[in-house]
């Protein structure tokens, strides 16, 4: 099976590249990716030594330049498209939103109508948790929750989603559409809450809490997400959205602590700052659906997960440092600054 993986160097891409070239020997991999601030190709340098030329192949460029679409899918020289190229920080989203109405929405849309034209056999669109807006203290959100984003990120998404569905409707293009909790696990860049977590404990740095910390999200393993994509990418039916999540809510502040009490640090670094706007107050992910048509069961553990995470950062410190560029430190420095 070929495979066009589109953000393919970011935190989700590159683990699914790698899961899917690990343990299936008849999948080859072009990966087109525009080497954004959260794009790196350090994140798959054993996959390009291993497999380069043959099984995997890179491509540098974006999903919202057409004419790069239609040469690489020309001549049907792919059997499925995985699309997790987005901008995907919600806190940059509320700082900026353009770039990801041009790369979430356009940047969607090209993508759809160049595999329309290729008559590519499968489109499987990642999405997102978000785009059903925020929970109250019970439920879980299922496949059937009405959308209602509250970020500029997630009304992107929100958006792509939508032009999925029309594409299945309207072209009867064999769309699949996962939406996912939380994710976490190595390679996920230095501004999410965890890997951030990490960096400043490590540094002995404050570690910037929003409003009461208590805000809740719903973790799951990245390999746990990868096995879904692929479930989705081999079973999910034409027009379906299929959610995934882990059974893990937790607080904010319970995660910082227990990265802190896995690196042996006091919560004394522990900094409430000025809370995101819009922030969502809670997530829950119901995936019964997916258990029950795709075989989707996630297998780590948070507490496994969370302090393999935590050696993986400390073990690959040189990634960390290497990703901590000019235009990173002047994002932070610009956020946090304002949020003291
Ligand atoms: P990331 O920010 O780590 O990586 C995004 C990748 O997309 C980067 O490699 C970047 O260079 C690339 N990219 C950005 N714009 C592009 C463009 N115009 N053309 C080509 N490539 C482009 O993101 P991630 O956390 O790996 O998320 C991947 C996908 O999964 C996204 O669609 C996101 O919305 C979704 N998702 C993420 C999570 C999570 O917890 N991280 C949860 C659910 C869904
Ligand atoms: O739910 C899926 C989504 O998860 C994905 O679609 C997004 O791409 C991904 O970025 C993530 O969004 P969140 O906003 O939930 O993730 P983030 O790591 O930014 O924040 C997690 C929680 O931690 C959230 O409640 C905000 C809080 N937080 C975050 C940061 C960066 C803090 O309290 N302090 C921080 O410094």
């Amino acid at each position: 099976m070929r495979l066009l993986v589109t953000g393919g160097s970011g935190f989700i891409g590159s683990n699914f590249i790698r899961h899917m070239l690990a343990s299936r020997e008849d999948v080859s991999i072009v990966n087109l990716d525009k080497l954004t601030y959260a794009g790196n190709p350090q994140n798959l340098a054993d996959m390009a030594a291993r497999h380069g030329g043959a099984r995997y192949h890179f491509i540098k460029g974006d999903i919202c330049d057409a004419c790069l679409l239609d040469d690489i899918l020309h001549g049907k020289a792919v059997d499925a498209v995985i699309n997790f190229a987005a901008e995907t920080h919600v806190d940059r989203s509320i700082a900026d939103s353009a770039p990801f109405l041009t790369t979430n929405v356009m940047g969607t849309h090209a993508l759809l109508e160049a595999a329309r034209k290729a008559r590519v056999e499968r489109f499987v669109h990642i999405s997102t948790d978000e785009v059903y807006g925020a929970l109250g203290p019970t439920g879980t959100f299922t496949e059937t929750t009405p959308l209602a984003p509250n970020s500029p990120y997630s009304a992107s998404k929100a958006g792509a989603d939508m032009l999925c569905r029309a594409y299945f409707k309207t072209h009867g293009m064999p769309v699949v559409v996962t939406r996912c909790s939380n994710n976490y696990g190595p390679y996920q860049f230095p501004e999410k809450l965890i890997p951030l977590m990490i960096l400043k404990a490590r540094a002995g740095e404050p570690l910037p809490v929003y409003g009461d910390g208590l805000h809740v999200r719903d973790w799951i393993h990245v390999l746990d997400h990868c096995r879904g994509v692929e479930l989705a990418l081999m079973k999910g039916e034409p027009g379906e959205v299929y959610n995934f999540g882990s059974d893990n809510e937790k607080a904010n502040l319970e995660v910082v602590r227990t990265i802190l009490a896995i690196l042996g640090k006091s919560e004394d670094l522990i900094r409430f700052v000025a809370d995101r706007p819009g922030h969502d107050r809670r997530y829950a992910m119901g995936y019964e659906k997916a258990q029950a048509r795709l075989g989707f069961t996630p297998l780590i553990g948070f507490a496994d997960g969370l302090r393999e995470t935590v050696r993986w950062y400390e073990d690959n410190a040189a990634w960390l440092s290497a990703v901590q560029t000019g235009a990173y430190r002047e994002f932070m420095d610009s956020w946090y600054g304002e949020r003291k």
